[in-house]
């Protein structure tokens, strides 16, 4: 992943978003990348940042429906309102597991975490659920007795195979009990739209990174939540999920969101 200078060669969509929310921890390539982005897409900032309010919103509302355990699949690098110290700040026993597939991400996650509890943080590829689900870390915090909020906040549209799409959010829905919680973010298509020259352009960005980058219609993400059943507002844009204040004429924000209840 890294040339010989030990820089990386390639754009992360971890770091990439990382610089469309503000961050530092971001290399030139990843910069570079994410301008090439914004400049065919100028509300891309406008878009993670409203992808992050809804996890910042989400996380208390799965708090208050009794979840005190995380699994944060795609989790990033951290910025301001982690999911644990979210969790932490309603239920100081909650327990949050990241996974993510950008060791940079990761050791930075580490780092900050060291000496924290009911936290960790560890490299993961969500194409293996089973490695996942195995992992000494997932198995020393998570309980898959209790109910499991299952997060997977912008980080499917990473998975640019629609069966492997499928075969991954089922092994998780599957490996988790009643009660149990699954939470997605897709980054969607204008209602309606089916193909957009701004989108292929999008796409062939991250074509060149770490990770491609496969933008759906809401109805190509809809079996996602087979066997597992939508809380209200349902599959709706992230600005428009749960807002925090009433939301006159919100402005589309691209990120789709839908939390469901396993029964
Ligand atoms: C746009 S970021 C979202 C970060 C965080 N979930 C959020 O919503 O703020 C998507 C993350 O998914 C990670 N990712 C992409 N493909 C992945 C895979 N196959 N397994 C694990 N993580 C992956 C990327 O590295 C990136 O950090």
């Amino acid at each position: 992943m890294s040339d010989n200078s030990g820089f990386p060669d390639k754009p992360s969509p971890a770091r990439m978003y990382d610089y469309y929310l503000g961050g530092k921890h971001n290399f030139e390539i990843d910069r570079q990348a994410a301008k090439q982005v914004i400049a065919f897409y100028p509300d891309m900032p406008y878009a993670a940042k409203s992808n992050r309010a809804f996890l910042r919103r989400v996380v208390p509302f799965l708090s208050s429906q009794g979840i005190n355990q995380f699994l944060d699949l795609g989790s990033g690098i951290p910025t301001e309102g982690n999911v644990h110290e979210v969790a932490q700040s309603i239920n100081p026993q909650a327990r949050t597991v990241y996974v993510e597939i950008d060791p940079v991400a990761v050791a930075y996650s580490q780092q900050i975490l060291e000496g924290q509890k009911n936290v960790a943080s560890v490299v993961g590829d969500v194409r293996e659920p089973d490695t996942i689900l195995n992992h000494s870390q997932t198995r020393s915090l998570i309980d898959f007795k209790q109910p499991v909020a299952v997060l997977m906040v912008a980080m499917l549209h990473f998975i640019t195979n629609d069966a492997e799409l499928y075969r991954i959010v089922r092994a998780f829905r599957d490996a988790v009990p009643s009660g149990s919680y699954i939470v997605i973010t897709h980054s969607c298509y204008f209602e309606g739209v089916k193909s957009d020259p701004t989108v292929d352009k999008v796409e062939s960005i991250y074509a060149k990174a770490m990770e491609g980058l496969k933008i759906r219609t809401r109805d190509e993400v809809m079996p996602c939540f087979e066997g597992v059943e939508l809380v209200e507002p349902g599959f709706v844009d992230t600005v428009i999920w749960r807002p925090e204040e009433p939301q006159n004429n919100p402005k589309w924000s691209g990120y789709v969101a839908g939390v469901a209840r396993k029964s």
